[in-house]
């Protein structure tokens, strides 16, 4: 089996938020973020795999802080954990106001991607060699969060085949909603 090490996929990209990047609120569109992260994930997934490799699942983007037309974005991307194809590729969105030298940390992100043959199937990618006590510590976060994904999955499954909603009409009566059944 081969090995890389983490530094050798690490890839940034940045780009300028042009006006067509906007919403009509004037802020950069969500999509904007979306799709750069994901060529990031993507690039960097491809590097350390050495093959095409497809986006599989994205967890929890959070858009706390708007980002600004003008503003420089830098997306950086690195191989947290790998399984057998799959690769959890963790994005620090990074956005720097030039004018006023100040930088924020607008969002981080974790992209799982997998490697794919050219049968397009699962393809086996290179270990990790883990050269810090951080990516130590990302790869076992990388274990922890594959573990909790899949009780949740497993989770959000059982919910959907227990509620019976006319029996769990109780659970409503503090929420903001009104139930009036169509005949
Ligand atoms: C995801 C996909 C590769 C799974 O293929 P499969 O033949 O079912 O293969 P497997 O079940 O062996 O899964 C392959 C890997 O994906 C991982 N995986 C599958 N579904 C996953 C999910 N929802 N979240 C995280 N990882 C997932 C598996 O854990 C496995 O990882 P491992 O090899 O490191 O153990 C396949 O469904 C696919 O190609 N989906 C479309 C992806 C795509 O086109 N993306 C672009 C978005 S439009």
């Amino acid at each position: 089996m081969s090995f890389k090490t983490v530094a050798a996929s690490k890839v940034t990209i940045t780009e300028l938020m042009i006006p067509s990047y906007a919403n009509f609120g004037g802020k950069i569109h969500g999509g904007i973020l979306l799709s750069l992260m994901d060529k990031a994930a993507f690039a960097c997934a491809s590097k350390h795999a050495g093959s095409y490799c497809v986006t599989v699942s994205v967890d929890t983007v959070d858009f706390l802080q708007p980002i600004e037309v003008g503003e420089l974005v830098s997306l950086h991307a690195s191989i947290h954990y790998v399984g057998r194809s799959s690769m959890l590729v963790g994005i620090q969105v990074v956005s720097e106001n030039v004018t006023e030298s100040s930088v924020r940390n607008t969002n981080t992100s974790f992209f799982t991607m997998v490697s794919k043959d050219k049968h397009d199937k699962p393809k086996e990618v290179p270990g990790l060699v883990l050269e810090s006590e951080e990516e130590v510590k990302r790869f076992i976060e990388g274990i922890e969060r594959k573990r909790m994904k899949d009780l949740y999955k497993k989770g959000i499954k059982a919910l959907r085949e227990k509620v019976v909603p006319m029996e769990n009409l109780d659970k409503l009566e503090a929420e903001r909603c009104h139930v009036n059944l169509k005949k």
